[in-house]
């Protein structure tokens, strides 16, 4: 499987820290020194479907494909306002593709899996080329009276188009059932049934700490494993693209393997989390930036809620 286009698309409102303390007692000495994040973008009169389309189409205009010739839409997304139907079910019509569609719901991590997902339909030749897509709004998952959580988040859409050929040299996920240190819980419609205090709205709860040391802790021992199975060695790697959560965490993880800066670039400061968007975000940045060349090995890792972590490597 190989990239052969991407795309992005980011709500035009910019939101600063200091703007945050409006709502708060929160500082931008505070968030910056805690996480890195500077500033992030938040949608007001946009939806999460119109950045989800922007995103595809770039993507594919990138790749030189027709929507019509795509085999599959795969489609990371943790929430958007419709349970149904799938976000990559609206984006196909809109976008003139008539292929099938599938979204999964794997937090942060998601995008790993959709890549992965996507090299296994290629391999065993269900699907030739396939549009990746992520859109996440994750800023309305937090409650915005918690300042530990709502400073962290920021939305935004990526695409992917892939293909068979190229080297996809491999990918490790996993899945640790801890479901206490991050979830969000949603009431759905009230049945005549229901016991009341069992079905509860909660927004995004979070323990920080532990979220901290679990991110960077597994996806550092996934990408050693991943290197010592496809035998590269760190200086092999042109840039390791990680779930853009936390500058401190990406820290963590380049401190554990021992990489050099550059080798881990971020937009965390300008985007701050936008959840399973943010590796495509990223890529899309280096590729249009002209940063990636073919044939660059890349590394990227994810972790988010369940806890799921997913990295996988690929030349580009
Ligand atoms: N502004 C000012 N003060 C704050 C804020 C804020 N926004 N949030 C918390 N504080 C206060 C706390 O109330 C606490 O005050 P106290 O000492 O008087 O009790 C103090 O700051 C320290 O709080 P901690 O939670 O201990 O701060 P910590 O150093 O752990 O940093 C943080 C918190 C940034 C959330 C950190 O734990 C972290 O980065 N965790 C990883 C979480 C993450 O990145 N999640 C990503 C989302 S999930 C995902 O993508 C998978």
């Amino acid at each position: 499987m190989k990239i052969i286009g991407t795309g992005s698309a980011l709500p035009k409102k910019v939101v600063t820290n200091d703007m945050l303390t409006e709502f708060y007692d929160t500082s931008d000495e505070w968030i910056q020194a805690r996480t890195g994040i500077v500033t992030r973008r938040i949608m007001t009169d946009e939806s999460l479907l119109d950045l989800a389309i922007t995103a595809a189409q770039r993507a594919l205009e990138a790749s030189g494909l027709k929507a019509e010739e795509l085999d599959y839409i795969l489609c990371s997304n943790v929430n958007n306002n419709y349970v149904f139907p799938s976000l990559s079910s609206m984006v196909q019509g809109k976008i003139g593709a008539t292929c099938p569609c599938m979204d999964i719901r794997n937090a942060c991590a998601g995008f790993v899996y959709v890549m992965d997902l996507a090299d296994m339909y290629i391999k065993t030749g269900r699907a030739k080329r396939i549009l990746l897509l992520t859109a996440e709004e994750p800023t309305r998952f937090c409650s915005w009276k918690q300042r530990e959580t709502s400073v962290l988040f920021g939305d935004g859409a990526a695409a992917a188009v892939v293909e068979e050929g190229g080297e996809y040299l491999g990918a490790r996920v996993t899945t640790i059932c801890n479901t206490e240190v991050l979830y969000q819980r949603r009431r759905l419609e009230p049945t005549p049934f229901e016991v009341e205090g069992v079905y509860i709205d909660q927004p995004m709860v979070m323990q920080g700490r532990e979220v901290f040391r679990m991110a960077v802790t597994n996806c550092s021992k996934e990408i050693s494993t991943l290197l010592e199975d496809t035998g590269y060695k760190i200086e092999d790697v042109k840039f390791f693209l990680l779930h853009q959560a936390n500058m401190r965490i990406i820290k963590g993880i380049e401190q554990y393997l021992g990489g050099k800066p550059e080798q881990f670039p971020t937009t965390v400061q300008k985007y701050g989390n936008t959840s399973s968007a943010s590796m495509a975000i990223l890529l899309d940045e280096l590729v249009r930036e002209n940063r990636i060349e073919r044939d660059d090995l890349l590394v990227m890792s994810g972790f988010g809620a369940g806890f799921t972590t997913g990295s996988c490597m690929l030349k580009y």
